[in-house]
């Protein structure tokens, strides 16, 4: 282990055997003099930025509960989903159906659903909660994400609102399965559909343990279904039958469906004591009518809306004044919502040409990630100005940290500070870009290959988008930024876990440096052609 002094109260901890390593110094408040001595550290392998074992626990810590607890929160964020993990209530839950609400089946480029996204990671992830809301089976859904550049939300309720799980990993939602069971015989409802020609079955894997799904032509979907109605209240059975998009016909529990699972999750929120303090539903179809009904939310039928929920809408809703139909389709109608109803900033970060200017009040490394990004993308396809004064901006943005400069660096942390340093950043006198591949670059040598590559994506297929950005503050200007990376292009789709050290100048909220930027392939989504992959 070598170790490096830096002024009084810095230490700087690199192990050989351990290339990129990042080491978090916790210095005390009394750091300086003999104080030194007691610096604690907590180094995590950017290699795995998701790995939850830190080599060495912290011997002391100054940090404040609320601090380390953020950055645990970032560290295993992505892992586990926790209800509580935001601090307080979210600013904004969207509850959200997907297809032909959140995805447009009919826009190949996936417009609005890449500027839905651009606004979400920049401006609500941090403090908002996104719930889809599907039909699909679990197994549909997956398929769904695999074709479409969609997020990942922090709930996924599938199967019509029979299925609730949490975060990336689906985590089901035990509870729900268990109000479900009640009063719920499937058994009853094959025997009783099985006497019905005019119902076929959906594939396998659309029936599910509380969903039974049939295709129904428009036709006879009314006769089928009061004959349903009949045969399982003779039966005894207690179900809610729903009709969607003129051909879907599900049988639920009576106590299932899109509604009753999103009046079930602000139940255990309130319960939590961190009811959202705005809900804007979103829908399409026939399964999503229930969603309007819930009390107190907002609601947008996108402008694409099936008859059947229009329809729906005249007869039970037409007088509420929190659901409107949008001018727009799909996503577009959903942030044209968050407009009308003034529940917050509505302009996507991919609606303004001039990228590189903040218009924020604040400093927001999301925001400024979520940019970055946007212009490299139309770099990429030609859709920016070719112009060197744009090269000379990013430039800037990587700026210099040369060695001298550390010590007064450090003069600008609290006393009780967190200080993220990697050891790699001693050998190199610039920032420095880890590469998917484990290959450095200094983050000049990384932008001076953005020249070439100007355009060379033009005509082709190219898209750039972050998912799950998570951010946190570790120093008084400087900041951690941790998400996913896609990248969409002819030769499929791409992600690196991407780590990002900022250093923010205070007084100037759109001004900031790049201090690190760390990338690791997702398993499975590594690129085949390492060098297109340029940041
Ligand atoms: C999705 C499901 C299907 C269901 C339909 C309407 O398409 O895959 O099973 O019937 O939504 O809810
Ligand atoms: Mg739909």
């Amino acid at each position: 282990m070598g170790t490096k002094e830096f002024g009084s109260n810095a230490c700087l901890y690199s192990f050989p055997s351990l290339p990129q390593t990042i080491f978090l110094l916790y210095l005390s408040p009394s750091g300086g003099g003999n104080q030194t001595k007691n610096l604690s550290f907590s180094p995590f392998s950017l290699a795995n930025p998701y790995t939850r074992n830190p080599i060495f626990k912290p011997r002391t810590t100054s940090l404040t509960l609320s601090r380390r607890r953020r950055i645990a929160n970032l560290i295993s964020g992505p892992l586990s989903w926790k209800m509580d993990r935001l601090d307080g209530p979210a600013r904004l839950m969207i509850v959200s159906d997907l297809d032909h609400t959140m995805v447009d089946h009919h826009d190949p480029e996936n417009t609005s659903l890449l500027r839905f996204n651009a606004l979400w990671e920049s401006l609500y992830r941090h403090d908002s909660l996104l719930v889809f809301s599907t039909g699909r089976s679990p197994t549909l859904y997956k398929q769904l994400r695999s074709e479409k550049p969609m997020l990942t939300p922090d709930i996924t309720i599938t199967s019509v609102g029979t299925e609730i799980t949490y975060g990336d990993s689906m985590v089901p939602d035990e509870g729900w399965v268990n109000v479900l069971n009640q009063k719920w015989d499937r058994n009853v409802v094959l025997e009783e559909t099985a006497k019905l020609p005019q119902l076929k079955f959906q594939s396998e894997t659309e029936q599910r343990p509380h969903k039974v799904s049939f295709y129904v032509e428009k036709g006879h979907a009314q006769d089928v279904i009061s004959s349903l109605s009949d045969r399982f209240e003779k039966r005894g059975l207690d179900v809610k039958i729903i009709y969607s998009g003129g051909i879907d016909l599900d049988i639920l529990p009576q106590g299932a469906g899109k509604g009753q699972a999103l009046a079930y999750l602000l139940k255990k929120f309130k319960e939590g004591g961190k009811p959202p303090i705005n809900t804007l539903v979103c829908g399409d179809s026939g399964n999503d009518a229930e969603l309007f009904s819930i009390p107190d939310v907002y609601g947008v039928m996108v402008s694409n809306a099936q008859e059947e929920l229009l329809q729906w809408h005249a007869e039970h809703a037409k007088e509420n004044t929190k659901i409107i139909h949008a001018s727009n389709r799909c996503a577009a109608g959903i942030i044209e919502a968050i407009g009308h109803f003034g529940l917050g900033p509505n302009t996507s970060p991919r609606d303004s040409s001039d990228i590189l200017v903040s218009k924020l009040d604040n400093f927001n490394p999301s925001h400024e990630v979520v940019k970055f990004y946007i212009t490299y993308e139309r770099w990429r396809r030609a859709e920016a100005e070719k112009s060197d004064l744009l090269i000379q901006s990013l430039k800037h943005i990587c700026v210099s940290m040369r060695l001298p400069y550390l010590p007064r660096f450090f003069k600008y942390f609290h006393f009780t500070c967190t200080l993220i340093l990697v050891k790699s950043f001693i050998l190199h006198p610039t920032g420095i870009a880890v590469h998917p591949s484990g290959v450095e670059h200094s983050l000049h040598e990384c932008i001076d290959t953005f020249g070439p590559h100007y355009g060379d994506k033009q005509g082709k297929q190219f898209r750039v988008w972050l998912d799950r950005v998570f951010t946190s503050q570790i120093g008084s200007t400087s900041w951690l930024v941790k998400f996913d990376k896609w990248e969409l292009t002819d030769d499929g789709r791409h992600c690196s876990l991407t780590t990002i050290l900022l250093n923010s100048e205070p007084g100037n909220p759109g001004a900031f440096s790049l201090l690190h930027v760390h990338q690791t392939w997702l398993e499975g989504f590594a690129a085949r052609c390492q060098n297109d992959w340029i940041f």
